[in-house]
């Protein structure tokens, strides 16, 4: 590698921060994103980020589903400069449109951003995408928002943290009072108090003290603020878990932060913390090991494929997490599957408001490619070598629906749908073994409308969809394994590639099945 090349990929590499928000509709993750958005810059406006979840933007309208929902569908990526960092946000979608390509976008991101509401803690949603980051085992970072609203207690979240996620946590700073007492927050790490003041949140007012024990910050909050504040960080010096980065780094231990989104409280402390620690774009592996992002050849790998972004052409877009090398607009490279040389001609950025071409970029960046129909979820692209990442997992379905054409003579275009649709992960498709009846498994309602919208939109078939009650799909694995035992408990299906996988109406129903199969193996997802 030239020189200078090596030196221009570890400064780019070094200064890049790629992560996720994961957090329960309503916890605050627009209002958050925003303002992480106004500090660097990339929007002038409070609002644009709310005005483009409310589907006024024109990008964002692609389909008809996304306008009466008034939501956006899939996922997209923002980015901005702060501090001389480069921050790639992904989005991932949390309301109805809650799909498997979130699970799927996490696998892009080196960190993660666990935000929750402080009166309402862990929620189901926030569960679900936890056990997504910590399974890769990047490092979580939680934000404990509303601080301005009465809410729990913080060692009581910090509980719940551990019983409900099985994390433990280390507060970076802490509330000083709370709700409508709240006075401020005393930051840590670096021994400052952050004043909380009301209505005029732009003056917050930073005061460096010696520590906590400081008489300075009783005469800001009080004695008796003072006092509790004494008592909880005394508590925590004592019986809390110390600073670990490298737990931090595993996930196994989550930096907490206090604040408010929506009152700019604690924000900007919480990013310059968050773009300090979070890791710089990490390595993935391949079937050749561990491929590092200096590597000084190009390469990337798709995680996510999105159709008719513009409604007057079929082309479809493709995400692609630039893994290693430098990415320049028009450069060749291979597409390993299909063993071809492709041009990467009109790659795109996708900022807050607006889509723009991208001449360069680097790992850690997310490009869109456009895709005439070439790429699939999982497909490697490199430059001048055959490198192949390990395949991007698939995520147990919990939903499930039968499928039928109504009109059965346009079978042909209905496969080709199906085979489209699998491809871009919109579904998964199961066949009942012994009855070949069609199933389609989700985990998100929303992509069962995607489907069917689709189904009729782009290849003009009406499909019928009537909703089974499983709940559990569990692919079996064993050598001793009979299959047919499995259609006692359950429905024994078979996935795309053949593999058996038995689908329970209840956990109930899972567990027994497990007990009288103790030779088989119940995977979440596909061996
Ligand atoms: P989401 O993307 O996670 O679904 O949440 P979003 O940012 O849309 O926030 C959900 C609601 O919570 C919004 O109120 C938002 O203003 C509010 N919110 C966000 N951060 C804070 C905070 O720190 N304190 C308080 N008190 N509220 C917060 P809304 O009434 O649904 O919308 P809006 O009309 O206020 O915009």
């Amino acid at each position: 590698m030239s020189k200078a090349l090596g030196q221009v990929l570890q400064q780019e590499v070094d200064k890049r921060r790629t992560f996720a928000i994961i957090s329960h509709p309503d916890a605050g993750k627009t209002t958050l994103t925003e303002k992480l958005l106004l500090f660097g810059g990339a929007i002038r406006l409070a609002g644009s980020v709310k005005a483009r979840k409310a589907s006024k933007h024109a990008t964002s309208d692609w389909m008809e589903i996304e306008k009466q929902r008034g939501i956006s569908v899939t996922s997209s990526v923002m980015q901005f400069d702060y501090n001389g960092h480069r921050v790639n946000i992904l989005d991932t979608p949390g309301h109805q449109d809650f799909s498997e390509d979130t699970y799927r976008t996490l696998t892009a991101a080196d960190a993660a951003v666990m935000l929750i509401d402080v009166a309402k803690g862990v929620e189901v949603q926030t569960i679900k995408l936890f056990q997504v980051c910590a399974k890769r085992g990047i490092p979580i970072f939680t934000f404990i928002n509303k601080l301005d609203r009465e809410g729990r207690n913080p060692f009581d979240l910090m509980e719940e943290l551990e019983q409900v996620l099985g994390i433990r946590s280390v507060p970076m700073n802490w509330p000083i009072g709370s709700g409508r007492e709240l006075s401020g927050i005393y930051d840590r790490m670096n021994n400052q108090v952050e004043l909380f003041q009301g209505n005029d949140h732009s003056q917050i007012q930073v005061k460096k003290v010696e520590n906590y024990h400081d008489p300075a910050i009783r005469e800001l909050a009080g004695e008796f603020l003072h006092d509790q504040l004494c008592q909880d960080l005394e508590l925590l010096d004592v019986a809390g878990d110390p600073f670990d980065m490298e737990k931090v780094s595993r996930g196994e231990l989550t930096p907490i932060f206090f604040g408010s989104a929506v009152n700019n409280f604690g924000v900007q402390t919480f990013l310059e913390s968050f773009l300090r620690l979070a890791p710089k774009p990490e390595p993935r592996h391949s079937l050749a090991g561990l491929v590092e992002p200096t590597h000084e050849k190009f390469s990337g790998y798709v995680f996510k494929i999105q159709a008719n972004m513009n409604p007057a052409h079929r082309d479809r877009i493709a995400f692609l997490r630039i893994v290693s090398g430098k990415f320049e607009r028009g450069m060749s490279v291979k597409h390993v599957r299909v063993g071809k040389e492709i041009k990467l001609s009109q790659p795109q950025q996708f900022l807050a408001q607006d889509r723009d071409i991208v001449t360069e970029a680097y790992p850690g960046d997310i490009i869109g490619l456009f895709d005439p129909g070439i790429f699939r979820i999982g497909d490697s692209l490199s430059q001048g070598s055959e490198i192949v990442f390990d395949e991007l997992p698939t995520f147990s379905p919990e939903i499930f629906a039968k499928v039928t054409v109504k009109n059965a003579l346009k079978h042909k275009q209905y496969q080709k749908g199906i085979d489209q649709l699998t491809e871009e992960g919109t579904i998964q498709v199961f066949t009942t073994v012994g009855f070949e009846d069609m199933l389609l498994g989700v985990v998100g309602q929303l992509q069962f409308e995607v489907f069917e919208y689709r189904m009729k939109g782009e290849y003009g078939v009406d499909v019928q969809l009537q909703r089974m009650p499983y709940q559990f799909a569990r692919w079996i694995v064993g050598d001793k394994v009979d299959p047919s035992k499995f259609r006692i408990n359950s429905t024994l299906v078979t996935d795309k590639k053949g593999n058996y996988v038995a689908l329970f109406e209840n956990e109930y129903a899972m567990r027994t099945a497990m007990e009288k199969n103790p030779d088989a193996e119940f995977l979440e997802t596909a061996p």
